[in-house]
């Protein structure tokens, strides 16, 4: 894994900051089986990517989420469930820095993206964006080319060597190369809502990141396109680490392999880590009565 690198200069989002960006060039590493772990994170083999350590998030003086502590595994489907308003959102988007332009916005505890602090002093948010990327729930291409909106991070970033073949990939591991690869000079607008969501994947990824976030990214497509969001799911956690915010029970069941269940606190309201297992755990044999009832409907 290419060290992070704190030091590189801070600059605005969106800048470039061309020759302090290093691509992530290693070979991807090896998937290995899955040990059995009895529902105990400690016992688990793969590498950490996030370690959050009593993440409490604040707007102004209201808490949204409670002191939250879980790790993120390394090549991973990790799904973030939970009723509106639990936090949801606001615990991805916590991960990459995406709530540090909220005005209101705070943070306590600790979020480690491999062991380094994502909030430690000298940061580039920048370089953090890049390594950590997002989908969000309604697709959102630029009113611009095909090719231009997966080009447009790498060439902000100055990664402009073999572009054509870097927005090929992009293109090919999001599954939409053969669908768009005659028209790629045409708008993006264009393209249906399915083709629009599996476009903004690879322009997350054409930038290598380690990590994509996606927060209910197949909410606003119709059931096949569902469907292939979900395929794709599988074939990039091979390459890719994901966390993925979904209301579908039975998507969570089919993509995830780990869940968060997120609730709100009765007396306080606040948004609170409830339960954090295995897939499997989480719908058949969940340890907390408010878990069970969540994914069996009978929340609320
Ligand atoms: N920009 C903001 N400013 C102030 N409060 C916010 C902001 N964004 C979210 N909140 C509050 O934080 C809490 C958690 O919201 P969040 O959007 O993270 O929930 P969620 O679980 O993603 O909900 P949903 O399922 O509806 O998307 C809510 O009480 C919400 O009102
Ligand atoms: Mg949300």
């Amino acid at each position: 894994m290419t060290p992070w690198d704190p030091s590189a200069e801070a600059g605005p989002p969106g800048q470039s900051v061309p020759g302090r960006v290093r691509i992530q060039t290693e070979p991807v590493t090896p998937i290995q089986p899955l040990p059995a772990r009895n529902g105990n994170a400690t016992k688990f083999a793969r590498e950490s990517v996030f370690e959050i350590r009593d993440m409490a998030v604040y707007y102004g003086d209201s808490q949204a989420l409670g002191w939250t502590s879980l790790d993120v595994y390394e090549h991973l489907v990790t799904a973030v469930i939970g009723p509106s308003g639990c936090g949801k959102s606001t615990f991805i988007r916590s991960l990459n820095r995406m709530n540090d332009s909220i005005s209101g916005f705070r943070i306590d505890g600790q979020v480690l993206y491999h062991g380094h602090d994502v909030y430690g002093a000298g940061v580039n948010r920048v370089e953090v964006r890049r390594r950590i990327g997002m989908v969000f729930q309604k697709p959102n291409p630029f009113p611009k080319s095909i090719y231009d909106n997966v080009a447009w991070a790498p060439r902000n970033l100055g990664m402009r060597d073999e572009l054509d073949e870097r927005v090929e990939r992009a293109l090919t591991q999001a599954a939409l190369w053969d669908e768009v690869k005659d028209r790629l000079r045409d708008s993006a607008l264009g393209l249906s809502g399915g083709q629009q969501q599996r476009l903004c994947i690879a322009r997350a990824i054409a930038v290598e990141p380690d990590v994509l976030l996606l927060d209910e990214p197949a909410s606003a497509l119709d059931p096949i396109a569902t469907a292939s969001i979900e395929e794709l799911m599988h074939t990039l956690k091979h390459r890719y680490t994901i966390v993925i915010v979904t209301h579908n029970m039975q998507q969570a069941a089919r993509v995830a392999d780990e869940v968060a269940f997120f609730s709100l606190d009765g007396t306080s309201r606040v948004g609170t880590l409830i339960e954090y297992a295995d897939t499997q755990t989480i719908f058949r044999s969940p340890r907390d009565t408010r878990t069970r009832d969540y994914v069996t409907g009978q929340f609320g």
